[in-house]
């Protein structure tokens, strides 16, 4: 197969024949152009192979847009950058749901909208109850907001706005409750309700951290650090968990049922559960004497050991949002007077050498979000299996966002990719008695 580039279109001939198709270039806002290759099958008789999707584009989309190669990421047009600094996660959440930054009664009427949604159904309590106390809290949550889909009938037609529209408060209001639950189960202290005189991420936070006999203050310096480490997870474009959430969405499930796949999707090491890995890898160094024997590990081969933090399928620069969370770690751990911190301290060093190492050079690997989320988030009290859970929190809004423009896509179909098959050929059925 050979391809000539023309204006708006690539030529594309099937060698050895004299077929060949025109394949038309679609223009986005900003970005490389795609191939449009639908009629590839029909006209050339051959499919496209990209294992892991790296350059296919699976849907139109008005959300976010990274570019890799220089770092920036942009929600619906504004720079992560300015959001983090001067916005707030609910007005965000505003942004990527609707498109356009709120204006003041708009945002105030979307916060109450928030808040009049954030308790959970009194029977969905009683699912806690089925799990282990030893139960890891990314299973809880997946399990209760897949029950959710029992609980909120009025929301699951998917062909009405307002039900998607409803599905959308329920799920950006009930993640941090259902969230906290499962922390507070994990540690038999009881649930404790949501309070709508608090901020979305100070209310989690006393979720999280209070109990009943005693009043909580929120540190106003933990709840905007917060706010912020929301902000920077609340969507990432076409990654693992939100394909993932837009394929169940393709088969008309419902959004409980969508959300709680994009969950599971999220929790493997390789994404969600990077800064759980993290954390893991810094202890398991232990001493910034052991990091050079680790690195040389991490660049064999031989071995399977990567260096958690670091590459991004995407970014082949610097993470945007990882210089952010560099400086919020900084300021948190000053907040709550942890000067030296020895993970901290390990955290640095490792991140000093690898940047100049040739292995990490060569291959672009930089420091992902995920590097200082989860030192941030140990000094705040989270413990590490919790790390992954509060991405979910985040990225709630992302794909609930996404779910409704692809819902609302009328080009789009139920996702169904194709394969090369390397399996046995036809063949005739063996009766028991003649294999051996
Ligand atoms: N440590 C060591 N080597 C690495 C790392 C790493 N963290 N990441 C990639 N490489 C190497 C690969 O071994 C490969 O080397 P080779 O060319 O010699 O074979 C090369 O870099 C390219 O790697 P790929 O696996 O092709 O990169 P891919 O884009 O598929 O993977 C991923 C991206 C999964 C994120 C990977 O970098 C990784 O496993 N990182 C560690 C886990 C992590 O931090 N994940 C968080 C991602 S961000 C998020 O989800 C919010």
């Amino acid at each position: 197969m050979s391809g000539t580039n023309a204006a708006g279109s690539i030529t594309v001939t099937l060698d050895g024949t004299n077929k060949s198709t025109k394949l038309a270039l679609k223009p986005g806002t900003i970005g490389p152009q795609v191939a449009d290759i639908r009629k590839l099958y029909d006209e050339l008789g051959v499919f496209t192979y990209d294992p892991g999707y790296g350059n296919t584009a699976s849907c139109d989309s008005t959300i976010t847009y990274i570019d890799g190669d220089v770092g920036v990421l942009l929600h619906r047009g504004y720079p992560i950058e300015q959001l983090a600094e001067k916005s707030s996660f609910l007005e965000v959440a505003y942004l990527l749901l609707n498109g356009e930054l709120p204006t003041a009664a708009q945002k105030s009427e979307f916060e109450l909208g928030v808040l009049r949604h954030n308790m959970v159904h009194e029977q969905l309590r009683s699912f806690y109850n089925g799990f282990r106390r030893d139960a890891h809290p990314m299973a809880v949550i997946c399990g209760v907001v897949g029950a959710m889909s029992a609980f909120y009938h009025d929301s699951l037609d998917i062909s009405n706005p307002e039900h998607r529209r409803i599905a959308a408060f329920r799920l950006i209001a009930k993640l941090p409750t259902i969230a906290a639950w499962a922390y507070k189960y994990s540690i038999g202290e009881p649930f404790m309700y949501p309070r709508n005189n608090l901020g979305y991420a100070e209310n989690f936070l006393h979720m999280m951290n209070a109990v009943p006999p005693e009043e909580y203050k929120v540190n106003p310096v933990l709840a905007r650090a917060m706010d912020r480490i929301l902000i920077l997870h609340a969507d990432h474009e076409q990654n693992a968990s939100t394909s993932t959430v837009r394929l169940a969405g393709s088969t008309g499930a419902n959004p409980f049922a969508c959300i709680a796949a994009g969950i599971a999707s999220l929790w493997g090491p390789a994404h969600g559960g990077a800064n759980e890995a993290v954390l893991k890898m810094l202890a398991e160094i232990g001493h910034v004497d052991n990091i050079k024997g680790f690195i040389e590990r991490v660049k064999d081969k031989n071995s399977s050991v990567r260096l958690m933090g670091f590459g991004h399928r995407v970014y082949k620069n610097y993470d945007p949002r990882a210089k952010i969370m560099m400086n919020s770690c900084h300021e948190v751990l000053s907040e709550l007077g942890i000067k030296g911190d020895p993970l901290l301290d390990l955290a640095m060093e490792l991140e000093k050498i690898a940047l100049n190492d040739e292995y990490f050079v060569q291959r672009k690997l930089y420091p992902n979000v995920d590097f200082y989320s989860g030192i941030i988030l140990k000094a705040m009290g989270f413990p590490t299996s919790m790390f992954t859970v509060l991405f979910a929190v985040a990225r709630t809004v992302g794909w609930i966002s996404q779910w409704r423009e692809q819902v609302e896509d009328p080009t789009q179909r139920i996702g169904r990719p194709r394969q090369v098959y390397t399996g046995a050929k036809q063949r005739d059925y063996v009766p028991l008695s003649q294999r051996g």
